[in-house]
């Protein structure tokens, strides 16, 4: 078990076709012109990850989760050793693994398609990586080989079977006990379950003892009710054998419930690492605060006037006054006020509540979804609609094209600078700083 320390990480792939710099500036028109812009746009896409400086503790289930396409798989695969940096140094416990081969970084990974040998039993893929391991067991080698040769053929029960395969006997054993794996042991890939294959290839990454397990989506195949189930085992295996895990996924489910931390990305860089709460509660920026929470937080764009006042054409209200000193800056311009689906409440009419009109109702029997529309938004943005989304008990029957009045839970409210997307917080809160 170890730590894995990323420092400054960068990735790039070579142009693909239909990316080139080339191909860019084929329009006949300011050509000359277009060629910094496009290479800019050529070197964004293919720096797929950029300034990487992550630290997983020893032990630590650390999530990384992030959109399709933000360098996650590319991240876990350059940890691994499959994949060749492009600049940065990665430590796994005390040693650079930079130039180290995938084998001797003692790293086990367990991918999104499992990855099974086909013609292999369980047994046979589970033992697979302690038998090409080698070392200490192999002492007795040649004396021992002549023998398991010559009873080779021999029934089960009188084969000789070498002090190396009797520790692997075991490990397999036990690995298929903690799985619950045991009655599978003789079968073939092919005559599993999904998520008995997943065990499957769980018990193959844990067999082998490695300092840091990497996960790339391993539950994305399996159905809602399996999913959970393994997601909890996964979890519960890794507390009992404390090994460092880093886990990718873009569930945010997932990310909210297994790790310790959780390190979202977005277009190749790191965004935020903090605990699941701290990052529900305290995003860094509009990209964080949309990605955790589930429907997303909702986005208004609201003026603001010294020292406290909020407004907007169709409501206005006094903040709280932890609020001077962050936002005073801030008079008379606009501001993005950030609210989550379940901190809009159904109210009565008021001035400083907010008049809607539902245009969607869907009813999960434990939950129920609201979509409104802020009646007549005199205050157009580029990038906010004007629907917003709101959570609201079951039991509270809502009907489609209802006008109704939601408040706001004043210490729930979040703040965006219009222009750099960054949270704004009070004083008194705690934040977590953007990684660079
Ligand atoms: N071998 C490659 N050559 C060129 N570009 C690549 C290569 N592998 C990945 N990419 C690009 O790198 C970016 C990141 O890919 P990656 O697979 O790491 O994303 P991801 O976050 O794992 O996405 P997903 O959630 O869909 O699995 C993508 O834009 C992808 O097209
Ligand atoms: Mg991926």
């Amino acid at each position: 078990m170890s730590q894995v320390i990323l420092e400054n990480v960068y990735k790039s792939f070579p142009p693909r076709k239909g990316e080139s710099i080339a191909s860019e500036n084929q329009s006949p028109v300011l050509s000359s012109q277009k060629s910094d812009a496009a290479r800019e746009r050529a070197d964004s896409v293919n720096n797929v990850l950029r300034q990487i400086n992550l630290t997983i503790q020893d032990g630590e289930f650390m999530v990384l989760v992030g959109p399709s396409g933000c360098g996650k798989s590319t991240l876990l695969r350059l940890i691994a050793g499959l994949e060749v940096m492009t600049g940065g140094k990665i430590w796994v416990g005390d040693r650079l693994v930079n130039d180290l081969p995938p084998k001797e970084r003692d790293i086990a990974m367990v991918f999104q398609n499992y990855a099974l040998y086909p013609h292999m039993t369980v047994y046979d893929n589970i033992a697979f990586g302690l038998r090409r391991r080698g070392g200490a067991t192999d002492q007795h080698g040649w004396a021992e080989n002549i023998l398991v040769g010559v009873t080779k053929k021999l029934p089960k029960g009188l084969r000789y079977i070498s002090a190396k395969e009797r520790v692997v006997d075991e490990q397999v054993r036990n690995v298929a006990q903690l799985l619950q794996i045991e009655g599978l042991l003789n079968r073939l890939p092919k005559q599993l379950s999904g998520g008995q294959r997943q065990r499957v290839a769980l018990g193959r990454a844990i067999a082998r003892n490695p300092q840091v397990f990497l996960m790339d989506e391993p539950l994305s195949n399996l159905d809602a009710k399996l999913r959970a189930e393994t997601r909890a085992q996964i979890v519960k295996l890794q507390r009992q054998l404390g090994t460092t895990t880093i886990y990718v996924t873009h569930d945010q489910t997932e990310a909210m419930t297994m790790g310790d931390r959780i390190a979202i990305m977005n277009q190749g860089k790191i965004q935020q690492v903090a605990a699941p709460l701290e990052l529900y509660n305290y995003p860094t920026n509009r990209f964080v605060a949309e990605f955790i929470g589930s429907p997303p937080m909702n986005f208004i764009p609201v003026e603001f006037h010294a020292p406290l006042l909020i407004t907007h054409p169709q409501f206005r209200f006094t903040l709280p006054e932890i609020w001077v000193e962050a936002l005073q800056k801030y008079d008379k311009q606009t501001l993005i006020l950030g609210i989550r689906p379940e901190h809009l409440i159904l109210s009565v009419p008021a001035t400083k509540n907010l008049p809607v009109h539902v245009d969607l109702v869907e009813n999960l029997g434990n939950d129920s979804f609201l979509t409104v529309t802020l009646a007549e938004s005199e205050f157009p943005s580029r990038t906010t609609a004007n629907y917003l989304q709101v959570r609201v008990p079951p039991d509270r029957l809502v009907s489609l094209g209802e006008q109704i009045w939601l408040s706001l839970t004043p210490d729930k409210i979040h703040f965006f600078d219009p222009q750099t997307d960054l949270a704004i917080y009070p004083q008194s809160s705690s934040t977590m700083p953007l990684q660079k």
